[in-house]
C-alpha cells in the first residue's frame, strides 16, 4: 500500500573496506571465508538495498534483451509492475545498462532508476519482464527525489546503499546518508585508482568532508572491526 504523503527513507549505507577504505577485492583472497558483506548486511533490517549501475551489472542479465530497430513509443513516465516481494533491489542505472531475465534478485523485486536518456526499446524490456521503473531527472538524477519517489510509490521507509564507491558518495555528497555502518577488513589493499568507500568529487572544492558520531564498535570474524555510525 503507498503512502500518500512524500518523505524520505532513513538511508543506512553498509559497506566492507580494506584498512585503506578501498572495496574492490580482487586481490584480497577472502575466499572459502564467510560472507563477511552479506551476513553483517542482514542484520540491518531495511524494505530494500540500492547499489550502482557496475555494482549492479553483478546481478543482473549477462544476455542483450533489448530489441534493435523497435519502433515502439513509450512515455518516459514511472512504472510500478506487478510485484509479490516485500523488499526492493534498485539500481542507479541512468542511461539504462542493466538488462533483466527476470524481476527479482533473490526475494527482492527490481527497480530500475533511470533518466529520461533511455530509450523506448530499454523501457520496453524492462515492461516485458515486470521490472519497476522511475525516473529521477531528465539528464542528471536529482537523488532527493528518488528517494521520495521509492517512498511514495513502493513504501520504502528504510533503505540501505550497498555500493560501490560512486553510488555511495553521490549521496553522501547530496546529503542523504543518515547511518554508515563498515566492516573493516584487517587487508591493506594499494590499489592506485580503485574505488574506495565514498568517491564523492575529484580534487579539493568547496565542499567540506561529512562527520559523523560514533554508534558502536564490535570485532567479528576475528580481526575485523564492524564499525556503525550515524550522522552528526
Ligand atoms: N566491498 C564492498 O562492500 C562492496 C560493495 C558493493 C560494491 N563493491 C564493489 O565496488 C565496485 C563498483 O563500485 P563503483 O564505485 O565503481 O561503481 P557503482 O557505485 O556500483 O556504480 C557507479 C555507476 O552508477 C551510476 N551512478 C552512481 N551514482 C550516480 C549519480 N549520482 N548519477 C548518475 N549515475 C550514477 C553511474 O552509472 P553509469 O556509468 O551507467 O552512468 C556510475 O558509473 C565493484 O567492484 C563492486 O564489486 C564492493
Amino acid at each position: 500500500m503507498a503512502n500518500t504523503k512524500n518523505r524520505k527513507p532513513y538511508v543506512i549505507c553498509h559497506m566492507m573496506g580494506s584498512l585503506d577504505g578501498r572495496i574492490k577485492q580482487n586481490i584480497w583472497n577472502l575466499k572459502g571465508h564467510p560472507n563477511y558483506f552479506e551476513e553483517t548486511a542482514e542484520k540491518i533490517k531495511t524494505d530494500g538495498w540500492l547499489v550502482g549501475r557496475v555494482t549492479m551489472q553483478e546481478f543482473s542479465s549477462k544476455r542483450n534483451h533489448v530489441k534493435k530497430g523497435s519502433k515502439v513509443r513509450i512515455p518516459k513516465e514511472d512504472f510500478v509492475a506487478p510485484y509479490k516481494a516485500k523488499t526492493f533491489c534498485i539500481a542507479i542505472d541512468p542511461s539504462g545498462k542493466c538488462q533483466w531475465d527476470t524481476n527479482m534478485v533473490t526475494t527482492e523485486h527490481v527497480i530500475e532508476v533511470l533518466t529520461e536518456k533511455v530509450s523506448s526499446a530499454y523501457l520496453e524490456h524492462l515492461r516485458s519482464k515486470n521490472v519497476s521503473y522511475i525516473f529521477g531527472g531528465k539528464k542528471e538524477l536529482d537523488l532527493a527525489l528518488v528517494l521520495e519517489k521509492l517512498n511514495k510509490l513502493f513504501n520504502i521507509k528504510k533503505l540501505r546503499i550497498d555500493g560501490g564507491g560512486h553510488v555511495n558518495g553521490s549521496f553522501l555528497k547530496a546529503g542523504l546518508i543518515d547511518e554508515f555502518s563498515l566492516v573493516l577488513a584487517p587487508v591493506a589493499d594499494g590499489t592506485i585508482g580503485s574505488p574506495t568507500v565514498f568517491e564523492a568529487e575529484e580534487g579539493y572544492g568547496k565542499r567540506k568532508a561529512t562527520w559523523f558520531r560514533l554508534k558502536s564498535v564490535k570485532r567479528v570474524y576475528t580481526n575485523f572491526l564492524w564499525l556503525r555510525y550515524v550522522k552528526k
